[in-house]
């Protein structure tokens, strides 16, 4: 495992410089809080063209299956840092709405299974960006369990969502 993770870690540098040195930490974080078998999931995904973004595909297509598992151990090793709670009260509202309908999937803790996605200490762009477009079934992720659980927010409880996940450790 470790050895996988030091092969993957030029790779992994490589992603980090081609999304501009500032967004090194915002993907490593994003990749990290996903968890191994969901950060595979996405990247073999890539591989395989079924989530299409041409830089993505163009750099995940030269690894090898051991690379592309390296890359993803590399990341997922780094620590998730939760981000701060500024508005308490929207945190709470969050967590209210979050332990009626989101927990039944992705854990009370927000650490996912082997099915569904890590999201606790996600990057908050990322989850109001995600919510959103489960919700509006716009883009080239479209999932119809994350359709239907998403339908009912209005972007004040996505608001509130984003801000308790984001915070989750
Ligand atoms: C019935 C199960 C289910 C419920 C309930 C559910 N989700 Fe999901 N969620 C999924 C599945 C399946 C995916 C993966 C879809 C994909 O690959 O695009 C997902 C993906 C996500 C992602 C994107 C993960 C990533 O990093 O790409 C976020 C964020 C998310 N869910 C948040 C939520 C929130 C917040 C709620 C509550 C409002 C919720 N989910 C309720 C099943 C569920």
């Amino acid at each position: 495992m470790a050895e996988l993770a030091t092969i993957a870690r030029p790779y992994a540098e490589a992603l980090f410089k081609a999304v501009g040195a500032g967004d090194a930490a915002a993907v490593a974080q994003q990749v990290s809080a996903l968890g191994a078998v969901a950060a595979h999931e996405q990247v073999r995904q890539f591989a395989v063209g079924k989530r299409r973004y041409e830089f993505m595909e163009g750099l995940i297509k030269a690894l090898s299956p051991d690379e592309m598992v390296g890359v993803v151990l590399y990341y997922t090793q780094q620590p998730v840092r939760p981000q701060p709670v500024n508005d308490a009260a929207l945190a709470a509202r969050g967590k209210t709405y979050y332990d009626k309908i989101c927990f039944r999937c992705h854990g009370e803790q927000g650490h996912g299974t082997e099915q569904y996605a890590r999201i606790a200490g996600q990057q908050r762009d990322y989850l109001r960006i995600s919510l959103k477009r489960y919700r509006d079934g716009k883009g080239p992720r479209i999932d119809p369990l994350m359709a239907a659980n998403t339908r009912g927010m209005n972007d004040a409880d996505i608001e509130a969502v984003v801000a308790y996940v984001s915070s989750m450790r």
